[in-house]
């Protein structure tokens, strides 16, 4: 089947100057869309943008007024918004024992879970009138536990809970919210120390295409507030959540089938 193309359409990308970000960038340039990258990495964020034909907007994403600046730059540029990649992140770096370092936490959760939110409510407010796709970096580490990085472990499961939260509320306005969750890949992020331990027990780690096509996927699913994991040596797919058991009254008797059921009357009733 020929690739779908996006001539005329437009796309946000956070984390763009390197990575993933920097991969899907080209993908998307190459399918005809028009790209704007955005990072604190200048230099690479330049290139990229240099590459792709597109634009660079300087845009750290644990500032809500930046994200909002870089999507009203990226809609006056070329007068729409279609696709946006919430990507950018960090490793954490500190544990919860005597490792513990606020600095380093708050940064973490600012960069890996606010830039999430407030690119989210950014580029929702450009998108929603004509539809599009959103997609956030969250990882295996939004979808298992992570004893070893625990509030990489809880960033990341936030970006899914939010994906899946706003995906669903948005999956009947055209704009379709979903997830990437990629185990471990070959880019800057991933540490000598890891690349060593998972080379000890044979996991060989992704290739930043594999993670370009599984975004590409979720792109031209039609779905959305689906989180897609991405394994070596398998093919990437939505990951099929378990549901929680509904509540029961007083004497036992069930009163809704799935404790999402609950959940959606709260959000038909617009409840927060
Ligand atoms: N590589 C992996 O193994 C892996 C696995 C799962 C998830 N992820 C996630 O993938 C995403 C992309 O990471 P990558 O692997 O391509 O690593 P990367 O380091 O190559 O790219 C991350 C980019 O984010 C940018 N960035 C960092 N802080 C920022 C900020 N405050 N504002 C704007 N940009 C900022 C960096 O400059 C960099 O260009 C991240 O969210 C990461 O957590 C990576």
């Amino acid at each position: 089947m020929a690739e779908q193309r996006f001539d005329g359409k437009v796309a946000w990308i956070t984390g763009g100057a390197n990575g993933f970000g920097a991969g899907v960038a080209r993908r998307l340039a190459g399918l005809g869309a028009k790209v704007v990258v955005s990072d604190i990495d200048s230099d690479h964020g330049e290139i990229i943008a240099k590459d792709v034909d597109g634009m660079f907007v300087p845009c750290d994403v644990t500032s809500y007024d930046e994200n909002v600046a870089a999507v009203e730059q990226a809609v006056a540029a070329y007068g729409r918004l279609d696709v946006t990649f919430l990507n950018a992140g960090i490793a954490t770096g500190v544990g919860i024992g005597e490792d513990f370092d606020l600095g380093r936490y708050r940064l973490a959760m600012s960069v890996n879970l606010d830039g999430v939110c407030f690119g989210m409510q950014a580029a929702l407010a450009a998108m929603q009138d004509r539809g599009g796709q959103i997609v956030a970096t969250a990882s295996l580490a939004g979808l298992t536990a992570t004893p070893f990085d625990p509030f990489y472990g809880a960033n990341k499961h936030g970006v899914v809970g939010l994906v899946r939260a706003v995906g669903a509320g948005y999956a009947g306005k055209g704009v379709h919210v979903n997830a990437i969750c990629p185990g471990f890949a070959d880019t800057n992020i991933v540490s000598a120390e890891a690349r060593e331990a998972l080379d000890s027990i044979g996991v060989p780690l992704l290739a930043v295409d594999r993670v370009v096509d599984a975004f590409m996927a979720a792109i031209t699913s039609g779905e959305g507030g689906q989180c897609w994991y991405i394994q070596p040596g398998r093919p990437a797919e939505p990951f099929r959540f378990r549901n929680v058991p509904g509540p029961r009254d007083e004497s036992g008797e069930r009163v809704s089938e799935q404790a999402g059921d609950v959940q959606s009357t709260l959000t038909q009733r617009g409840a927060h």
